[in-house]
């Protein structure tokens, strides 16, 4: 086993080093927003090897440096590096000399804004994108910054990937559903020993997915989630009738989460766990059902007084983990019916509810819990 994982991380270092000759040939090219796009990817890879799989892959910063186009980029990426160092500070303060080049557009801006953010600086950050509303006042990106401000201000300082870690390291999963898995960072969480299953209309192979276990490779289905419970047998996939962990995290909208949730609980145990992501809108903006912003939830909240309400028996709490909450339902019931009986009136109802001003009032409507994790999960 230790020879295929050393194997994986070499395979991952490779498939880094691979992408940072393609930021390299972008910037030939003259592509410069692919460039930046790739380059903040590169660096985020790093940094979520270093924190969930104690790889250091830090050697690679130099060519992913001297890949960039041009000298802003490069400022850039020295500012993001720093901060997934968690150097904040000298993040915030690179990320000002990027910001202070007035390249024409919010990027710049904003990119200093959210260094500000993370190293504390929530007033500064906010007084950014205030400023940018003021040339324009349905700047969703400013907005979205101004969201962040808030959700870092009011939410736990661990994000829901330090959650899903703390669940797969400790909890030793046999086997773990995703539904919705974009470019497979939560996925890449996996462990040895545990059968990954990945559910993603728009990603159906290894290499589509950028993030990586390098214990557990997963399998992966190119389909909505709706199509993959009415045509593939899960059971025989997980090699057991039950679930452990099913994480949703698809399609945005309450109803069709609520149908997900609806589809897994037919395969559970009474030591399942469904996590649903999204539950914890910080605005109202945040909680539209058409996106506008980058920083979006959809109107999966619903969900949490839905279930409260139809379905008691229920064990739900949500995590206010960053950046959009995390809830986690137990005591599941593979017999009862009461939900898909009554699914039409039921978002008919929930559809309506509208969600409340007040701080207080949100957490008391998502079932906000108080304990960490580690309480939560029994963990010492
Ligand atoms: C927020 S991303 C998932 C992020 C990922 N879980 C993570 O944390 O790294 C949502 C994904 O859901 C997928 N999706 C959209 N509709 C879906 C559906 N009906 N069934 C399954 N996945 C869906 C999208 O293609 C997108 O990749």
């Amino acid at each position: 086993m230790v020879s295929e994982i050393m194997c994986d991380c070499s395979a991952i270092r490779n498939q880094l080093e691979f992408n940072i000759n393609l930021v390299y040939e972008l910037g030939r090219q003259g592509k410069l927003e692919e460039v930046c796009t790739a380059s903040l990817l590169i660096t985020e890879a790093i940094s979520f090897y270093h924190r969930h799989w104690e790889m250091d892959l830090s050697g690679l910063y130099p060519s992913l440096i001297s890949a960039q186009p041009a000298y802003q980029l490069m400022v850039l990426m020295i500012a993001r590096q720093l901060a997934c160092q968690q150097m904040y500070d000298a993040a915030a303060s690179i990320a000002g000399t990027a910001a202070a080049f007035r390249v024409p557009g919010n990027f710049f801006p904003l990119f200093h804004a959210a260094a500000l953010r993370e190293a504390g600086n929530i007033s500064s950050a906010r007084d950014i994108a205030e400023k940018l509303l003021v040339v324009d006042p349905e700047d969703w990106d400013a907005l979205s910054e101004i969201a962040q401000c808030d959700m870092q201000e009011l939410f736990l300082p661990q994000d829901y990937y330090d959650v899903l870690h703390t669940i797969h390291t400790r909890l030793k999963l046999e086997n773990y559903l995703e539904i919705g898995v974009a470019q497979g960072r939560s996925l890449a969480l996996a462990r040895c020993g545990t059968t990954p299953v990945g559910v993603d209309p728009a990603t159906g192979s290894k290499e589509e997915i950028y993030f990586h276990s390098p214990e557990a490779a997963p399998q992966l289905f190119r389909m909505t989630s709706d199509d993959f419970f009415s045509s593939i047998n899960l059971p025989e996939i997980l090699g057991k009738r039950a679930i452990d962990v099913a994480f949703l995290d698809g399609l945005h909208l309450f109803e069709q989460t609520l149908r997900d949730f609806i589809n897994v609980e037919r395969f559970a145990s009474p030591d399942s766990m469904i996590l649903i992501h999204d539950c914890l809108p910080v605005n109202a903006l945040v909680a539209e059902r058409n996106r506008k912003s980058a920083f979006w939830l959809g109107d999966v909240w619903k969900i949490i007084p839905c279930l409260k309400t139809i379905r008691p028996d229920l064990d739900i709490v949500t995590l206010p983990v960053k950046p959009s909450g995390l809830a986690v339902i137990r005591n599941l019931d593979p017999s009862s019916r009461i939900l898909e009986r009554q699914f039409d009136s039921i978002t008919e109802h929930f559809n309506g509810l509208s969600l409340p001003e007040s701080w207080e009032e949100k957490c008391r409507l998502c079932c906000v819990t108080d304990k960490s994790p580690e309480q939560l999960f029994g963990i010492r």
